[in-house]
């Protein structure tokens, strides 16, 4: 497998950190943002446009991440079995599954749903269970991973499948961070609300 790989390119390297790096930036910035409302004080005081400005980072960084792994591609070796018609052609589906769960979840969120404004104190009435919701608890994660996947195995790039299973930790480390801190958020609401009611 190793052969297949071209670890002495940077480019495979940067692409790595860009991987790391996104999910990395956005916990630290939602938490410093629940916290210490720092991103809504640099937009003065206007939680709204706080988010969406996290919003336009995070999908920025989306998109130089993105470009940062297919100009990593370019760089590596290729795989015959990749080649292989079958898998070739899987890479179709997968793709086509990978970005409908990502654009129909961001569609069922909105945009502060989708970019963490819960953090921002923009809550959702109630959990969103339609679609893509019902078929896996996390479809922007599940989505942009098999994007990815989808990618490597359509250019036969062996390191592309490693920078994959990268991009899949990086995501399951965020969700260890992120899940537990969300419900935090949601159930606090809860508990105000029936305080609420009591206050009536
Ligand atoms: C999820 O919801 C969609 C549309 O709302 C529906 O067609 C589909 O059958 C549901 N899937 C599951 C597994 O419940």
């Amino acid at each position: 497998m190793a052969s297949f790989i071209d670890f002495s390119q940077p480019s495979f390297w940067i692409s790595a950190a860009s991987i790391t790096f996104n999910p990395t930036f956005w916990n630290i910035a939602a938490r410093q943002e629940y916290h210490n409302k720092v991103i809504t004080k640099l937009l003065g005081g206007n939680s709204h446009l706080g988010c969406y400005a996290l919003a336009i980072t995070i999908f920025s960084l989306g998109i130089f991440r993105d470009y940062l792994f297919n100009s990593a591609l370019d760089n590596q070796p290729t795989h015959p079995l990749l080649a292989e018609t079958p898998i070739k052609l899987s890479a179709i589906p997968l793709f086509l599954t990978g970005n409908t769960l990502v654009l129909t979840s961001m569609y069922a969120l909105g945009i502060t749903g989708t970019y963490l404004g819960d953090y921002f104190g923009i809550l959702m009435d109630a959990p969103v269970t339609s679609f893509p919701f019902n078929v896996t608890d996390a479809p922007m994660y599940h989505g942009s991973t098999l994007s990815f996947l989808a990618t490597a195995i359509w250019r036969g790039r062996p390191a592309g499948v490693l920078l994959t299973a990268l991009v899949a930790a990086a995501y399951a480390v965020a969700r260890m961070y992120e899940d537990p801190f969300t419900s935090m958020i949601y159930k606090k609401r809860e508990e105000e609300r029936e305080a609420g009611k009591k206050g009536l």
